[in-house]
């Protein structure tokens, strides 16, 4: 049973196909980065637009390198929430419309889920249950996870997302966009001098809040400005130091929920898990914990369309069947989800 993925929740055209006994048989992006780079963020309409170019011929080019035509695919993924309306619409629009043409099931995924199962696309996949940090631009999420639709949310944050927070920072930072990467680039070339918070590390409980790291930074990055002695090493201690609370906030939190749950396997997924500084702190619990971890590879911890190939797959092939309806819901809580 080939099925074909589809992601276009935000910035990223993501194509995949994947067959549950062949396992992933190709996957293509294509990023709008430099695009939306000119305005120092994601502009959604320019974004739709763009998924509307590519998304079609990404499609054409993934089977045809797969060796595989129409008939071939049993199933349709695609993202259908959390992520820009408009660019939501692409994609289920297209995959319902294929879905149609082809007389096969299309099937809903949350964009979440998809993060939450890419390590299961790996050689050595985590087995149930286990505890998902799921860290993003627009979400931060602690889940217990006992199964695929079985989402107990444990915490999340309260402000910004841990992304967002790496977003923003750079752009203070004067970085552009993407900042999480750029960030983390100028960050190697630093030392984490300056100690910024671990927000809600002082209290129990495994909610996060990042906005106040934010803050923190700015009022450093301020006072910078104003001192005629400031060299770039400045800029680059403050993102070391930036990039180390966030690390070190996780982890705690990790740690934690793991001591809650009574559970040893920790899945960390999403962009933010790409970050190396973040997989090592979280890496040394293995030893301190004895915690397996499980990453997805660097390109999965990204937005991508085998992420969703294989969590529609699992769902079509546990019988989930869904209308006719193009289904797109920006806001779209994991907990939701059975
Ligand atoms: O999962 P993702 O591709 O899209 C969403 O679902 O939001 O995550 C994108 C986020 C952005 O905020 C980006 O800056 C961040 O992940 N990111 C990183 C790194 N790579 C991507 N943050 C820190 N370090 C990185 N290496
Ligand atoms: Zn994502």
């Amino acid at each position: 049973m080939y099925v074909l993925g589809i992601e276009t929740s935000c910035d990223e055209t993501g194509v995949a196909i994947y067959h549950p006994e062949r396992g992933l048989i190709n996957h293509l992006l294509y990023s709008q980065v430099e695009m939306h780079s000119e305005y120092g963020g994601v502009v959604p309409e320019l974004a739709s637009r763009d998924h509307i170019r590519k998304l079609v011929p990404l499609i054409k080019q993934s089977l045809q390198e797969s060796q595989l035509n129409s008939a071939d695919i049993k199933g349709i993924a695609y993202t259908a929430g959390p992520g820009l309306m408009g660019a939501l619409l692409v994609g289920a629009a297209t995959a319902r419309s294929l879905a149609w043409a082809w007389q096969i099931p299309a099937i809903a995924v949350h964009h979440m889920e998809g993060h939450l199962l890419a390590p299961m696309l790996e050689a050595n996949p985590p087995e149930f249950p286990f505890v998902a940090l799921l860290i993003s631009g627009g979400h931060t999420l602690l889940v217990k996870v006992e199964g695929i639709g079985h989402y107990r949310l444990l915490g999340e944050s309260l402000d910004d997302a841990a992304g967002e927070a790496f977003d923003k920072t750079a752009k203070m930072l004067g970085l552009g966009y993407p900042g999480g990467p750029k960030l983390t680039a100028l960050a190697e070339h630093g030392e984490p001098q300056i100690r910024f918070p671990r927000p809600m590390t002082d209290r129990p409980g495994l909610d996060f809040s990042f906005s106040g790291l934010k803050t923190f930074a700015l009022n450093i990055i301020n006072a910078l400005e104003l001192d005629p002695n400031k060299t770039a090493q400045d800029k680059a201690n403050v993102a070391a130091a930036f990039q180390q609370a966030v690390a070190e906030t996780l982890s705690i939190k990790c740690k934690r929920a793991l001591q809650q749950t009574g559970l040893k396997r920790l899945v960390v997924a999403g962009g933010v898990s790409a970050n190396k500084q973040i997989r090592s702190y979280l890496a040394e619990m293995t030893t301190k914990e004895h915690a397996q971890i499980y990453f997805p590879r660097l390109e999965f911890c990204t937005d991508n369309g085998a992420m969703i190939a294989y969590a529609g797959c699992q769902r079509l092939m546990a019988g989930q069947q869904q209308s006719l309806e193009i289904f797109a819901r920006p806001r779209w809580p994991i907990s939701e989800l059975h």
